[in-house]
């Protein structure tokens, strides 16, 4: 009876412990749940990504090893003054995707080898994970595709699948994207905004939020939040909800993360709308969000199947739409029935 009880209680625990975190990620695969004030994302979910160390000395691993140094130092391979191609903005992959794309909250590739190929709304389209490094490349590098046969795209690929290779199929690990915060009960407002950017944020990206170059113009030190350089208005940063998550969890760079964001939900949510509010680059793509009614809450462009207006899904209050929408999908349950 003894031994029967000390040997199945520690596999009970681990029945029970593996039953919690699958149901939590089956169950709320795209979402962060913001828990508690004080400890709003339990680490032991997070993603432990493999250590650069760990990639392998061959020429597989060279391609890895070319895939992770594109991410960090784009600009210096693709950029304006590119050694291999000019197709981008001066910008680097790591400047949203940090540490290299490992860091947790912080727009990281923890589910790109565990999700890619996949449906996307926005495409309408599954997509490949080349698909979507370009979409990376015309939207927030504000440039042109590469060739996916070509050996950066190849590059980028193997360094994604290596560094997303023990994320199970299927699995989206939290700290995936950015934290969400919660919706403020008014607009986001610019004009707060340039207060908390003022006091957190020029010494770095500049007084005009154009960054700051290196000394041979290669490649930016601080990268560049609007104007000519920065990823244009149909990136993903460009949606406030995205914008102010990376914020608030990440910056000012080297003082903020997630376990210790600086700056209160209100300033992050202003701050943000104060970028969002400033001159960037418009690309125009057709075959974006062919069925409208699918478009984010915080998607800044219209036609819309919902009566609010273009200002109202840029700065909010995104609570009275959100609202509207749970109440539309509800009704139509009902009619279904
Ligand atoms: C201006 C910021 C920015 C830059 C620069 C940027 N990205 Fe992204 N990227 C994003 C955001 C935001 C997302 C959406 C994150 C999400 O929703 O999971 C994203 C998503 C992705 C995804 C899909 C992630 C997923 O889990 O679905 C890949 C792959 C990706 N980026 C690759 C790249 C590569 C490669 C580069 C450089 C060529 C790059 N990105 C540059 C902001 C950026
Ligand atoms: C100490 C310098 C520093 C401060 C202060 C700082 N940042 Fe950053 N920020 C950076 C660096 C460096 C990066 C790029 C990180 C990388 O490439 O590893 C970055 C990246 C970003 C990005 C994504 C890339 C882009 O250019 O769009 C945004 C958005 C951003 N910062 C916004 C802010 C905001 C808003 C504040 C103030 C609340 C702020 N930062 C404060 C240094 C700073």
């Amino acid at each position: 009876m003894k031994y029967l009880r000390t040997a199945w209680f520690p596999v009970l625990l681990g029945v029970v412990f593996l039953g919690i975190v699958l149901g939590r990620f089956l169950l709320a695969p795209h979402k962060t749940i913001v828990q508690s004030a004080r400890d709003p994302f339990p680490e032991n979910e997070l993603w432990t990504p493999p250590r650069e160390e760990e990639i392998p000395s061959d020429s597989v691993g060279d391609l890895i090893r070319y895939g992770r140094e594109l991410v960090v130092n784009t600009s210096r391979y693709l950029g304006p003054r590119g050694i291999v191609n000019t197709v981008s903005n001066g910008m680097n992959c790591q400047n949203c995707h940090l540490d290299a794309g490992t860091r947790n909250f912080a727009n990281p590739f923890s589910a790109v080898a565990s999700t890619y190929p996949k449906y996307r709304e926005r495409s309408g389209r599954v997509e490949s994970i080349e698909f979507r490094v370009n979409d990376c490349l015309l939207r927030s590098l504000n440039g042109q595709a590469i060739d996916s046969a070509g050996p950066e795209m190849r590059a980028y690929v193997a360094y994604l699948e290596w560094i997303g290779k023990d994320v199970p199929k299927g699995f989206k690990p939290r700290g995936a994207a950015t934290g969400d915060l919660p919706f403020l009960a008014r607009a986001a407002d610019p004009a707060r905004g340039v207060r908390v950017f003022s006091a957190n944020c020029v010494r770095c990206h500049g007084e005009n939020g154009s960054g700051v170059y290196n000394n041979d113009s290669t490649a930016f030190i601080y990268p560049p939040l609007w104007g000519d350089h920065s990823f244009n208005a149909m990136a993903g940063m460009y949606s406030l909800s995205r914008l102010a998550g990376f914020i608030k969890f990440n910056m000012p760079f080297g003082i903020a993360d997630w376990k210790n964001p600086q700056l209160s939900d209100e300033d992050a949510w202003d701050v943000a709308a104060y970028v969002a509010s400033q001159n960037r680059p418009v690309k125009s793509f057709p075959g974006d969000w062919k069925n409208i009614s699918k478009k984010p809450l915080d998607y800044p462009f219209g036609p819309y199947a919902d009566p609010f207006s273009e200002r109202q899904h840029k700065y909010g209050p995104f609570e009275e739409i959100k609202k509207s929408r749970e109440k539309e999908m509800s009704e139509k349950k009902v009619n279904k029935k």
